[in-house]
């Protein structure tokens, strides 16, 4: 499901149950892959691929904030997307969540479909 806002579209990432606190949860739409973290004060929401190489960050783990890549352990503040180790450089994307029931929803730029599609072809 998903609602449009504005310049921000609204899609149904997970339940809220779906995710344990302290741990992180793939999900994929529209040929974009996420990853939604469940931390003591609420979901947050980032891209699912390191900026470093190819590692789906939901295969990391979440220890005090952070999330750190399964393939070289580097790590990133889950709430700015900024890289606090190495070899990670690159902030990682991140998005605005909010809870509607028991739904936690990711909002994601209008615009990011067709920017995905373009890279596609
Ligand atoms: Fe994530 Fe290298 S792929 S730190």
């Amino acid at each position: 499901m998903a609602v449009d806002t504005g310049n921000t579209k609204w899609v149904v990432a997970c339940a809220t149950d779906d995710i344990d606190e302290e741990d992180v949860l793939r999900f994929d739409h529209e040929g974009a892959s996420y990853a939604v973290y469940r931390l003591a004060k609420g979901f947050h929401a980032s891209d699912g691929w390191c900026t470093h190489e190819q590692a789906h960050l939901a295969d990391g783990f979440v220890v005090n904030g952070e999330i750190e890549c399964p393939l070289h352990q580097g790590r990133f503040d889950i709430v700015s997307g900024k890289p606090l180790s190495p070899p990670v450089c690159v902030k990682l994307q991140t998005y605005p969540v909010r809870v509607d029931g028991h739904n936690v929803l990711i909002g994601l730029p209008a615009t990011a479909v067709t920017d995905v599609a373009k890279d596609a072809s």
